[in-house]
């Protein structure tokens, strides 16, 4: 068995400016001559606009201009690939006078101040002709999904097939049948969306806005105003959480820049959390159908796995919810299939753990009740069943330490003393379960380039457009350059989310930690040659001799062949456990064990924060997270931080984290497969499997509220 993984525990290099308010968000920046946009949104969920008078708007008080589909500014249609440029939702702000769902963006009104731009804009007049719109999944109708961006581009629908099913089902020694349902689920990060454009005449464009991909950020604004990627400026040094709603232009911000240049003045617009509900993603609700069957001694013979979610009618997004499943368990007949369905609601997208989150919420339940079928424990079932290969790739795991996070985290909970019987357990009059599932995310990586500069005030600066999303790409950065170098991290200033820096790769998929760090390491290395130095303090003598100013090198790392022999995963399990008092439906999670093998970890402390989030968001997608759509009108009945329920800190417990395996090296120099998503992944199983354990109540629809308890 493996040790537990000791890391540097660097503090965060970006705390202190958090903490005191001197961290620079995007709607923060100070930018002389400001006018400010506020968003109207349709009031209707499907339909027409009949007719929209601006005119007493367009007289207000300090209003500068009123945008609507009438004189709508331009905007070109990019190559929206993914590769070149990307937006979140295909049809562009104010294209036509269609409305496709509730909250959808009709117009900006500008004006010289906020509160100026929000008056004038209630006092636009809109006439509709409305539609029934879809609001609810029942009523959509579904068809095979025609895309999905799962872990690999190549796995696109979703769906697997193996051996056959047929007789697997009827044969089966032990079976399990079951459908699980997620809620519509949103991003809720504490920085709102916003953007501030600023044009410099008409092919100069900058743009601040919280965003998880600078470089893509800066093609696709390129795109949208038919410029050279050059002529774009990205500035996002902090992003308050993105989650996956803060990768790509939403319409809001290409409509922003877009009345920013027809009126050559820099515009500024932030989301309400109102608006932010309808129109900036969501998790898509989902409806998935596991069916298992098994030997006697617990060998799976049969896993089918089927999953349904919605998208809007102005895009296709599929929450890819069947793409670990191949992954975890093997077995000689094996069937994956996604279907998508049709609704008039915003546009959903990724967001932490897109598939894997929903989709281990279904297949560890399901593994729960297997092993409660068969009397054999849910540690064991997984144990004899994990694959040693990534079924679909056909390639072994580059480094699998599975066994050892079920092992390790089982020592530290003190499973063995688990009582056999659901509601065995009592304490303070109190039922107590305890749960098990397990987590995983893949090891993603795309290239990465980063500049260091060695000055001669005894200083490093190290500067990428790569960024920090919260996760800690700050810390992590400074401490590798600090280590590379020989330096102190204190010496080691970085500068992170600028698009005038060399481009850094996506903070997303996780992968930011993966892509950058081996970039760093060897942009280090190449300062020292450039210097012709051992370490930093070296080439400072050489600098205070020679009388130069700097040392300056540039480094490149990007993924190679390794992916045609390897698969690379990350992994994990989470023991908690709950109280339930039956009485008042009153649940309380009161212990929590997570184990992750992510590779080398670059920061404990960073790191572990990564997998407490993620166990949080976890929590409160068990347990809170919800967002209907009136059935009638079809906007969310939630509509700010107060009405959409998520944890607080009474919520949760102390989260013990532990690290294990080794660094894996087959990926990259670092050896880190980066943390981001993976401790949200297998939460909410692990939640339902205590709930079962305490009550013997197997509840398959997110979130248990107390309703469901009592
Ligand atoms: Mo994440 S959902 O890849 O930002």
């Amino acid at each position: 068995m493996s040790q537990v993984m000791k890391a540097n525990s660097t503090n965060r290099k970006d705390g202190l400016a958090k903490v005191t308010g001197t961290a620079t968000y995007a709607a923060e920046h100070q930018i002389p001559n400001l006018l400010h946009g506020y968003l109207i949104t349709a009031s209707i969920a499907k339909g027409r606009i009949k007719s929209i008078d601006t005119q007493t708007a367009e007289k207000s008080k300090g209003v500068i201009a009123v945008f609507t589909h009438k004189n709508a500014p331009k905007i070109s249609k990019p190559s929206n690939n993914f590769i070149n440029s990307k937006i979140y939702e295909a049809r562009l702000p104010l294209a036509d006078d269609k409305i496709h769902y509730a909250g959808q963006i009709i117009g900006l009104v500008v004006a010289d101040t906020f509160e100026r731009a929000r008056e004038a804009a209630n006092l636009v007049k809109i006439a509709y002709i409305a539609e029934t719109p879809i609001a609810e999944a029942k009523k959509a109708t579904f068809k095979k999904a025609a895309s999905v961006f799962g872990e690999d581009m190549e796995y696109k629908k979703g769906d697997f097939e193996k051996g056959s099913f047929t007789d697997v089902m009827a044969g089966a020694a032990a079976k399990v049948e079951a459908t699980y349902k997620t809620s519509t689920e949103l991003h809720a990060p504490l920085e709102p969306h916003a953007i501030i454009a600023q044009w410099q005449n008409n092919n100069s464009l900058t743009v601040y806005e919280p965003t998880q991909w600078i470089g893509g950020s800066q093609r696709t604004y390129s795109e949208l105003f038919a410029l050279a990627p050059e002529q774009v400026r990205i500035i996002s040094p902090f992003v308050g959480g993105g989650f996956g709603c803060k990768a790509f232009p939403w319409p809001h911000g290409i409509l922003c820049a877009a009345a920013a240049r027809k009126l050559q003045k820099p515009v500024k617009v932030v989301l309400s959390r109102r608006q932010m509900t309808a129109n900036s993603g969501h998790r898509s609700e989902t409806e998935q159908t596991l069916r298992l069957a098994a030997q006697a001694d617990g060998s799976l013979q049969g896993i089918e796995h089927t999953a349904k979610s919605l998208t809007s009618e102005v895009d296709v997004f599929t929450e890819p919810c069947t793409g670990m499943t191949t992954v975890m368990y093997a077995a000689p007949n094996l069937r994956t299939y996604q279907e998508l369905g049709v609704m008039n609601v915003g546009t959903p997208t990724f967001m932490r753990a897109p598939g894997e989150n929903p989709g281990l919420f279904a297949l560890e339940s399901a593994m729960d009740e297997l092993a409660w079928e068969l009397g054999i424990d849910p540690i064991e079932l997984r144990l004899k069943n994990e694959t040693k290969e990534h079924q679909r790739k056909g390639l072994p795991f580059s480094a699998k330490h599975f066994r050892e996070c079920l092992q390790i985290g089982a020592e530290k909970f003190g499973w063995q003393n688990r009582s056999k019987k659901p509601r065995s357990f009592t304490r303070d009059g109190k039922l107590i379960g305890w749960g098990v599932a397990a987590a995983t995310f893949p090891g993603l990586r795309s290239s990465g380039t980063v500049k260091v500069r060695l000055l001669n005030n005894g200083t490093a600066h190290v500067l990428t457009s790569g960024n920090d999303m919260g996760t800690g790409a700050y810390t992590v950065v400074a401490s590798t350059a600090a280590e590379v170098l020989g330096l102190p991290v204190e010496k080691v200033k970085v500068e992170l989310g600028d698009s005038l820096f060399p481009n850094g790769g996506l903070a997303g998929g996780s992968q930011m930690t993966a892509s950058l760090i081996p970039a760093v390491m060897v942009a280090c290395e190449e300062v020292l040659k450039t210097a012709q130095a051992e370490n930093a303090e070296a080439a400072f003598n050489s600098l205070r001799q020679s009388q130069r100013v700097a040392f300056e090198a540039t480094g490149s790392s990007a993924p190679g062949a390794e992916g045609k022999q390897w698969a690379f995963q990350s992994w994990g399990a989470h023991f908690c456990e709950v109280s339930v008092d039956e009485e008042i439906g009153r649940l309380q999670v009161t212990r929590w064990v997570s184990v992750m093998d992510i590779g080398r970890v670059m920061n404990a402390k960073t790191a572990a924060s990564q997998v407490r989030g993620g166990v949080i968001m976890g929590i409160g997608h068990a347990l809170m997270e919800e967002c209907k759509f009136d059935p009638n009108l079809g906007n969310p009945v939630v509509y700010d931080l107060a009405t959409y329920h998520f944890p607080s800190h009474a919520d949760i417990p102390r989260i013990d984290v532990a690290f294990v395996g080794e660094p894996d090296l087959n990926f990259n120099p670092a050896g880190a497969r980066g943390v981001g998503e993976i401790g949200i992944t297998g939460v909410s199983a692990a939640l339902c499997n205590a709930v079962y354990h305490a009550t013997g109540k197997r509840l398959r629809e997110l979130p248990i509220t107390p309703d469901k308890l009592i």
